[in-house]
Order: structure tokens, then C-alpha cells, then sequence
């Protein structure tokens, strides 16, 4: 009975053929990796946050990181911790332990903790309110922004960022992401030569990984998205009830026409 079941001849020269296959490919794709461990970036313009306003989870430890990492030069004018806490499902206590500064009630907009002229004088420019700012620029933009820091010593701050060329902002997550330098290459546009971005090299390791520093980005983006909306929370969690009442009516519906139907032939 057994060797019906074993693979002979053409087919079992296939069947070896495609494992062949197979493991070419994944080699390939793991050599991509090592070599991509090195060199990456080249495609920087195409990131996406793929955040999720329904991730609960990723929310918390947004606003955590967001509180902890950016607020003490960007504001949320526009919300208050209570509702973060609500919204968030974080309990009162952990709230006002964690989130709330000591020096604020939870009932406080999250006002930075420098003061605008400070500001000025240290990058030259006041750090923006992020309250909207994910409405204004887009998640995604938020995310390549978070991750395209550069090191670059002609800078006042020492780095450069490739979505906002000259950016005011310092590096102020590279403890974690690590240094990474961009290397350029030399183009010709219309007989003159132009340097363009070609792809990222990490100079010092951070104390994250790669993809730990990617979801620590999409964290805080993801926690910017929802404070520029914060409605799109119940929004969603209304529009399941909406979908769930429309397929119980239907089937009422349903029900019904059959009960009228029943003696129409
Ligand atoms: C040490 C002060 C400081 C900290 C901390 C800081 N920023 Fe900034 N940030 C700035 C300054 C200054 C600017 C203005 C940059 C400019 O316009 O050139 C800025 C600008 C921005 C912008 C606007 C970019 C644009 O396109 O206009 C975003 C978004 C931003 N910061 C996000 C963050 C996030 C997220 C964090 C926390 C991980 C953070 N910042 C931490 C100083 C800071």
C-alpha cells in the first residue's frame, strides 16, 4: 500500500525540481536581506505608515512614546490627557501615573513643556503644534519624516532629513534608530550635474532593531493620526453596529417576503 503513495519517475523528478526552485528563490531573497542590511532606503519615497486607528494596542504605546520622546518641544493644543485616557481605555490611575505631567491636571490640553522663545532661539524656528498635523501632511509622510533622519555635519544639529530637506528638528530619536548616513550619487540633468539620493548606510547601531525602530515610528503615527480625528474611533466602532443592524434587517426582510410569498404561485 505504502509505496503506491511514493513519488517515481517524472513526477518525482518534478517534485524535486520545484523544492529546487523553492530553495534558489528563498536564498535569493535571503542574500537580498543580508545585502539590504547593509545598503536600504533607495525606495524611501514609496513607505507607508500602514498604521491602524483600531489598533488599540499601538495607540497606547504611541501616545507613551509620544509623550515621553516629542513632547517636550511639540504640542496637542487641540486635546486633553481625560480624553486620550478615555478614548485609549488607559484607567484613570495609570493615566495620571504615566501620562499626566506632575505639574498638570488630566483635564489639561497638552501643552509642550518649552517655552516658544527658548524654542526660537535653540533650532531657529518654534516647534509646530501636532495636533492636525497628520491631517495636513498625511501618515505616510509623518513615518518616511520619523525615518529618514541622516547625519550630515554641515547641519547646525549634525543631521538632515530626506523629507524635509534642512530640517530644523533635531535627531531626537537616534538613541533608539541608531546613525544611518545617506549616500549620494551624481546625476546629469540638462548638462548639469545634480547629487540625488541613493540609499542609506548605518554608521552606529541604535537600541532598537530595524524593525522594532519601524513600528516605534508607526506607533507615534499612528497615535498622530488619531489625535488629529480622534471621532474616527467611534466612528468605526459605530459603523459595526450599522453593518450588523443592516444584515439582521435583511434577513427580517427576508423572512417576511417569504411569509407573503408563501401562497402566490
Ligand atoms: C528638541 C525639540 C524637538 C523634539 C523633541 C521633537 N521635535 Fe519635531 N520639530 C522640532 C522643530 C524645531 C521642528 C520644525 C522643523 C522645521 O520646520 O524645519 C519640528 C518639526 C516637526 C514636524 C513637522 C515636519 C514638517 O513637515 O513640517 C513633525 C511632524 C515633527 N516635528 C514630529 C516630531 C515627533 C513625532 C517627535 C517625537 C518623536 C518630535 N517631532 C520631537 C523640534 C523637535
Amino acid at each position: 500500500m505504502l509505496t503506491r503513495n511514493r513519488l517515481t519517475g517524472a513526477p518525482r523528478r518534478a517534485v524535486l525540481a520545484l523544492l529546487l526552485v523553492a530553495s534558489v528563490a528563498s536564498a535569493g531573497a535571503a542574500a537580498q536581506e543580508a545585502s539590504g542590511a547593509t545598503g536600504f532606503g533607495s525606495d524611501w519615497h514609496s513607505w507607508k505608515a500602514g498604521n491602524s486607528v483600531a489598533d488599540l494596542a499601538s495607540l497606547q504605546r504611541g501616545a507613551r512614546d509620544f509623550l515621553n520622546y516629542c513632547n517636550a518641544c511639540h504640542s496637542l493644543q487641540y486635546i486633553r490627557y481625560a480624553r486620550i485616557g478615555q478614548d485609549l481605555k488607559i484607567p484613570a490611575d495609570l493615566l495620571q501615573q504615566f501620562l499626566v505631567p506632575p505639574t498638570r491636571k488630566p483635564t489639561d490640553y497638552i501643552a509642550s513643556s518649552m517655552p516658544a522663545e527658548d524654542a526660537v532661539n535653540w533650532f531657529g524656528k518654534e516647534p509646530p503644534d501636532l495636533s492636525l498635523i497628520a491631517q495636513e501632511r498625511g501618515a505616510d509622510y509623518l513615518y518616511q519624516y520619523l525615518t529618514t533622519f541622516y547625519v550630515d555635519p554641515s547641519r547646525p544639529t549634525g543631521t538632515n532629513n530626506l523629507a524635509l530637506d534642512t530640517t530644523a528638528m533635531p535627531d531626537v530619536v537616534s538613541q533608539l534608530e541608531g546613525l544611518k548616513r545617506a549616500v549620494f550619487r551624481t546625476v546629469a540633468v540638462n548638462g548639469a550635474s545634480e547629487q540625488v539620493f541613493d540609499h542609506f548606510e548605518p554608521v552606529v547601531p541604535g537600541s532598537l532593531t530595524r524593525e522594532q525602530f519601524d513600528g516605534f515610528a508607526r506607533d507615534i503615527v499612528n497615535f498622530l493620526d488619531y489625535v488629529a480625528e480622534p471621532a474616527q474611533l467611534h466612528r468605526r466602532a459605530l459603523g459595526v453596529w450599522v453593518v450588523l443592524f443592516l444584515l439582521v434587517f435583511t434577513w427580517l426582510a427576508w423572512l417576511l417576503k417569504r411569509e407573503y410569498w408563501k401562497d402566490v404561485h
